[in-house]
């Protein structure tokens, strides 16, 4: 099959379009027929810096959208020809830039009907990080008042329609050419923040959720409300938990996990048209390169999608 894969770290010209053997599903698990993936901010990280998998050779990609091809011992959930979406195992189980990839069956869920493989494919880590932050992490509740950073970007941009479908009122950070669209995925307020400190423009905040972190962190915890929680998908500073004590508000670090369970969540809001992905742009999987390139300008909004034939 064919795969993008990189001998050594570096930049976006590292990504090399290769034959590999085709995988082949083990106890539990499924080959799926890769038609799209999506790209995110870990594959251009793990690229450059091998973080989690350390030094390569390997092929990125934890999002899929496609068609099962086989299934391995003891699997009941799908079956060859069923059309499924998912988060491969992050970080581990890496590897869906390619033609095919194995994982495990409860990685995925019915991929909804409503949407196509590129929009499916947009969906998975980046829905599965707000759900689970928003939903398990903080427990948002209808009436609560949510601060989103990076509220235009690929986990953001879903954020903000998930934490609406709850009935939170929802507040988002981005820059002045992104404000349209929040208001139109159901934003109640944006705040420019090139503009604007947004410590100065909000408070009385139940839940932030940061991907920003540095100092964020701390400029974040003081727009909480007591019993309020940040929620941040990057490291923070140390002194942040002790920080957290001192107002009397919660601050968790959290990173995202396959899911069964949240992907058919994240299913059912499509399917209801409650959540809707923007695909910012899609590449063929040959043109990986481009896509790592533009994310890295750490201003898209929505989400890059890789297209296999
Ligand atoms: N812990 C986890 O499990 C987990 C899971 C997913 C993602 N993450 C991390 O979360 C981060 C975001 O991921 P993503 O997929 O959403 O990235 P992304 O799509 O690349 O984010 C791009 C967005 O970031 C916004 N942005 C950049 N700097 C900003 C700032 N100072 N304030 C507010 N917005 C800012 C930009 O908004 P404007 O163009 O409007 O300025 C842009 O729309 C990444 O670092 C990623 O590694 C962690």
């Amino acid at each position: 099959m064919r795969a993008i894969r990189q001998e050594v770290l570096g930049g976006p010209e590292v990504l090399r379009e290769v034959e590999v053997e085709r995988p082949e599903p083990g106890f539990s698990q499924v080959l799926v027929k890769v038609r799209a993936a999506g790209v995110n901010p870990t594959d251009w990280g793990h690229r450059a810096h091998g973080i989690f998998l350390g030094p390569p050779p390997f092929i990125l990609g934890w999002d899929v959208s496609g068609v099962v091809e086989a299934t391995g011992f003891g699997v009941t959930l799908f079956k060859p020809g069923d059309e499924v979406f998912g988060m491969l195992p992050y970080p581990f189980g890496v590897g869906s830039h390619a033609e095919y990839v194995v994982g495990p069956a409860r990685a995925f869920a019915a991929k909804p009907r409503n949407v196509d493989h590129v929009q499916a494919a947009a969906l998975p880590l980046a829905a599965l990080t707000a759900w689970q932050a928003l939903n398990d992490t903080a427990r948002l509740r209808s009436g609560q008042r949510v601060l989103i950073h990076a509220a235009a970007g690929g986990v953001g941009h879903l954020a903000v329609q998930i934490a609406k479908a709850r009935g939170a009122y929802v507040i988002g950070t981005a820059s002045a050419n992104h404000h349209d669209l929040l208001g139109e995925l159901g934003a109640d307020e944006v705040i420019d923040y090139h503009a604007q400190p947004f410590d100065e423009a909000v408070s009385g905040i139940d839940v932030v959720l940061d991907p920003i972190s540095g100092d964020y962190s701390a400029r974040s915890l003081t727009t909480l409300k007591p019993g309020g929680i940040l929620v941040s998908l990057l490291p923070f500073a140390p002194e942040t938990p002790a920080a957290a004590e001192r107002l009397g508000v919660k601050a968790e670090l959290m990173l995202v996990e396959y899911d069964h369970q949240g992907m058919t969540a994240i299913a059912d809001l499509v399917t209801e048209g409650k959540l809707r992905p923007v695909v910012a742009a899609a590449f063929p999987l040959a043109e990986a390169a481009k896509a790592h390139a533009l994310g890295e300008t750490r201003h898209v909004a929505g989400k890059l999608v890789l297209t296999v034939a």
